[in-house]
């Protein structure tokens, strides 16, 4: 009997890493997933342990290896996908010399601070596509000049973390545009790396790893580690795509298919949508990034989406269920009859870029409910995503959004996302993730298929038309409070008006 050739792909997520196996068809033929714990030593800094990583991916990848022979499948390449942005240090000899700085880590403030003294903002962004930002890997870099100087002095790389993982596994550092355009060193208009901005830091850019196609192979699998996972030996490891762009290549989502990007409702919320040509917000309210397929995208993260009801749930209301939280919100009318909910409960990113704002409820009078609160929950997260999308209309060209993410499950919420974004919002047929994106990525090198634009093409899921919810009441109620406590309390400085398109520089 012949064995049925798969691909795998591994997502090394921040709260533990999925690996799949993916057949011709698309279809999961295997999967598997373990944990790891998320150290938060002190407020605002969140950390990992690159061992724990490589502990509980080995784990997954040799229970998926069981699987498969169960299957009757065999592997015929590995890609990789993962949290963007950390930062893994490592010494001469590849050893891991601290905890690795997370994405959601917020200690960088000073260094972002004084990068854009360095750097002037309109340049970077230029350069790059984005503005400084406290979770990128660049600053974390000058945080550890700053402040551990010690161990600064014995780093010789610096990977992000499903690029540390291609390591250990082949012994080959890499890195691919999606993932290494979240560093905030990568010009964006040559994919490589930006010798002008390093050296305005006094960085060297021998501390980063060569960039390749998302869709090449890094190197192979050690012979130790195929005895350890049972593996097949020389197993090619592909370089893969940050968590995003993968997820991004598992929807279909591709530069040359603009019109259709997602939307998804996780912890945070996140729009995604695919460009031809590096055009970035002027003011880098937005994230601009490479795409895993070779193009680019936008990409919007609202830091407090299916988090903020998780939160609403464990402080308020920890016996009622999700379903009964969204039914009692569907109740009340739009604008919860004056209650406005801001939802930076963790500070913002898109658009507003602002880690010290805070989240309020406003208009609460004797008459108001749980379902009012909840209803304005779910709103002012449905408007962060819009205010987001307004930043992004005018440089894409997106008429439909995928949805995917926990919170899309509800039909009233992702209505309510739909109305907030005036926008056709589909719901896919099927949830694909980052590790399946990974896996989609390694096909082209499987010899599966010719190359990736053939891979989306067949394996591309379907969407159905979400019926948008009347929002107009809540919209006018979350700009007026806005502008009010927010204009109040934390001006931003603005930025001299820059040209809506600016071309990214090399
Ligand atoms: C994207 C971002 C997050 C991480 C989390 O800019 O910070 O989506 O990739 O996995």
């Amino acid at each position: 009997m012949t064995s049925t050739p798969v691909t795998l792909g591994i997502d090394l997520g921040t709260t533990g890493v999925k690996a799949v196996a993916l057949d011709e068809g698309g279809r999961t033929v295997a999967q598997a997933s373990r944990t790891y714990p998320l150290l938060t030593p002190y407020p605002g800094w969140t950390e990992q342990r690159p061992e724990d990583w490589v502990a509980a991916a080995l784990d997954a990848l040799k229970d998926l290896a069981q699987q498969l022979r169960d299957a009757r499948a065999l592997p015929l390449a590995l890609g990789l996908s993962g949290q963007m942005h950390g930062a893994v240090f490592l010494g001469a000899g590849g050893e891991v010399l601290r905890p690795a700085l997370l994405w959601n880590d917020q200690r960088t403030g000073k260094q972002v601070q004084a990068i854009e003294v360095r750097i002037p903002r309109t340049d970077l962004i230029a350069r790059t596509g984005n503005r400084a930002v406290t979770g990128f890997q660049l600053p974390k870099v000058l945080w550890l000049r700053d402040e551990e100087p010690e161990v600064f002095a014995r780093l010789a790389h610096v990977l992000l973390p499903k690029d540390y993982l291609g390591f250990v596994l082949t012994g080959e550092m890499r890195t691919e545009p999606s993932d290494a355009s979240g560093v905030g060193a990568l010009n964006l208009a040559c994919k490589a790396w930006d010798r002008e901005v390093l050296q305005a830091l006094e960085l060297s850019p021998r501390l980063f790893p060569e960039v390749v196609n998302s869709w090449d192979v890094v190197g192979r699998l050690k012979a130790e580690l195929s005895a350890y996972t049972e593996l097949p030996a020389g197993l090619p490891v592909v370089a893969g795509g940050g968590d995003n762009a993968a997820a991004g290549i598992a929807l279909g989502l591709t530069s040359d298919r603009p019109r259709v990007g997602s939307v998804s409702l996780g912890t945070s919320g996140v729009l995604f949508a695919p460009l031809a040509q590096p055009t970035p917000d002027p003011q880098g309210r937005v994230h601009l990034f490479a795409h895993a397929d070779g193009g680019y995208n936008l990409l919007g993260v609202t830091l407090a989406c299916a988090g903020a009801l998780q939160w609403l749930h464990d402080k308020l209301a920890p016996d009622t269920s999700f379903d009964l939280l969204l039914s009692e919100a569907a109740k009340v009318p739009d604008g919860a009859q004056g209650v406005t909910f801001l939802p930076y409960l963790a500070g913002e990113r898109s658009p507003h870029m602002n880690p010290e704002l805070r989240g309020a409820w406003t208009g609460l009078a004797l008459a108001h409910g749980r379902g009012h609160l909840t209803r304005a929950l779910l709103e002012g997260t449905a408007l962060a995503l819009a205010d987001t999308y307004e930043v992004m209309r005018p440089l894409s060209s997106v008429n439909t959004f995928l949805a995917t993410g926990g919170g899309a499950r509800s039909d009233f919420w992702l209505g309510l996302v739909a109305g907030a974004l005036d926008v056709q919002v589909e719901r896919s047929t099927h949830e694909p993730g980052a590790a399946d994106g990974a896996a989609l990525l390694a096909m082209p090198s499987a010899g599966i298929y010719r190359d990736l634009a053939e891979v989306m093409q067949a394996l591309r899921p379907a969407g159905t038309p979400v019926r948008p919810l009347e929002i107009t009441k809540a919209r006018e109620q979350h700009s007026s409070t806005f502008a009010r406590l927010y204009g109040a309390v934390q001006p931003e400085p603005q930025l001299g008006t820059a040209p809506v398109q600016a071309d990214v520089r090399a």
